[in-house]
């Protein structure tokens, strides 16, 4: 048993897709488990750039990439994608690429209501989200009116749901924009689209259980970051799913005794889009030169985001919940010219020191970060693929940040590149 997860120690685009694309070399099939389009995951192939959002970054490799059942999916957003990455020369058929059929549905109501709910919060009220529906469709999961894959086994039944759900949804729509969405068009376009996506769509628990069963290695791989959980996040200002590695199950059907290996992806610095706190981030020209260094752009809404130092005890109380056994250090180039690097390693709240994370937003909002100041490096990092060959300040940065977290930094990534990469333990063999 060799399985692993991967997920993000932060807010999200901390590298993941990249290290997925990596170590998926290694892997039998790849699975992600939570989230949906609202992820981007971008992997830079010999200067060929792919931009995954639905699809596993297995993909890209043409291992067995699988959507479980805890994933919220637009039919229409992944025809575009299919179509995106098969014009990129990537071969996506029946026998590499599998549908849970439990998987929920993002309805085009679902894009409308999160859109129109965002405009209108004001200011900082506005949680940023990507509008593609997410939000809303896991709430038609838990308020189980939702529609899934299997459903569209019985169109009569199909169509019922569909009404029912655009019925409750248009009381809310037609008080505020004084219209009614009728889900005739939509109830069509979801229908062609699922013709065209069904020869894809299984039992994905049972196929997992197969693999597993013939000791194939199963890559499972999350989307958003940590503290976008809603759970374990800086609610509200979270995501709608639950980022955890805990999540690999529940998500995918697959049992937690699959697993033993769980890879924490963290960036050298932090990074936000969306609103909410943000305790390390530096709104001035350092947050500015990190951004510009490490093309710090939304991949999904090109949003550009927010910037500012690593922040340890953020990063401890994800190793922590999510149970992270290794850890991947991503975009350390980036922090090649600066003189002196910063580390936060404790807090102030109200005159008080906090070691840990504290859970009100009140407290996170009021957070003053005490920071521990490393020399930079001044040299370039970009490629390296040996821990010896990078400059000694780099390494002292590298080891530094071990040590507070207490867990190993198995992978250290140089650069976007597939092959920029300093392997210092073997995760995935
Ligand atoms: P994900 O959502 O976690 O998969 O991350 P994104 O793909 O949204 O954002 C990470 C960005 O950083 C992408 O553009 C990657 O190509 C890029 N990237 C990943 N690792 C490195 C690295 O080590 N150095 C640099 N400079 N860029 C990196
Ligand atoms: P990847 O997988 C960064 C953020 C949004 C917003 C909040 C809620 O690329 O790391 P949503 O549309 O999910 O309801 O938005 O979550 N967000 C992400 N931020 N990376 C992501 O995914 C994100 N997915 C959602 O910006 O703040
Ligand atoms: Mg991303």
């Amino acid at each position: 048993m060799s399985n692993l997860v991967i997920v993000g120690m932060q807010w999200g685009d901390e590298g993941k897709g990249k290290i997925v694309d990596l170590l998926a070399s290694s892997a039998d099939a790849v699975v992600r488990f939570q989230g949906g389009h609202n992820a981007g995951h971008t992997l830079v192939i010999n200067k060929k750039t792919f931009k995954l959002s639905l699809l596993p970054s297995g993909i890209v490799r043409q291992k067995l990439s699988i959507i479980g059942n805890g994933v919220v999916l637009d039919p229409i957003h992944l025809e575009k994608e299919i179509r995106e990455i098969t014009n990129q020369g990537i071969d996506i058929n029946f026998s590499n690429f599998v549908i849970s059929s439990d998987c929920f549905v993002i309805l085009p109501i679902h894009r409308y209501i999160d859109s129109l709910r965002e405009n209108q919060k004001k200011g900082s009220n506005k949680i940023g989200t990507t509008g593609r529906g997410i939000g809303p469709a896991y709430e038609d999961k838990v308020s189980r009116r939702g529609i899934r894959f299997s459903d569209f086994k019985n169109i009569e039944e199909l169509e019922e749901k569909f009404i029912s759900i655009y019925n409750h949804h248009n009381i809310w729509i037609k008080k505020f924009e004084g219209k009614e969405i009728s889900y005739e068009n939509d109830f069509e376009k979801i229908l062609k689209c699922y013709h065209n996506l069904s020869k894809y769509i299984d039992d994905t628990w049972l196929l997992l259980k197969q693999l597993n069963d013939k000791n194939k290695k199963i890559l499972f791989e999350g989307a958003q970051g940590f503290y976008l959980d809603i759970d374990h996040g800086t609610y509200p200002y979270v995501t709608s799913s639950n980022t955890v590695a805990a999540n690999a199950f529940t998500g995918s059907g697959a049992s937690p005794n699959y697993l033993k290996k769980m890879l924490g992806i963290t960036k050298a610095y932090t990074t936000r889009v969306g609103n909410g706190p943000f305790p390390t981030e530096e709104n001035n020209d350092v947050g500015e030169k990190l951004g510009k260094i490490g093309n710090e752009f939304g991949t999904v809404t090109g949003r550009k985001r927010r910037c500012g130092w690593l922040d340890i005890v953020m990063l401890k109380k994800a190793i922590t919940v999510s149970g992270i056994n290794g850890l991947v250090l991503t975009k350390l180039d980036v922090l090649d010219t600066f003189t002196d690097i910063k580390i936060c390693t404790s807090y102030k709240i109200d005159n008080q020191i906090f070691e840990d994370y504290p859970s009100s937003m009140s407290s996170q909002q009021h957070i003053i970060p005490i920071y521990e100041t490393l020399k930079g490096w001044k040299e370039k990092t970009k490629g390296i693929t040996n821990f010896k060959n990078l400059p000694l300040n780099a390494q002292n940065f590298v080891n530094r940040i071990q040590s507070l977290v207490n867990c190993n930094i198995d992978i250290i990534s140089t650069g976007p590149e597939r092959n920029e990469n300093i392997i210092i333990n073997e995760v995935f063999n």
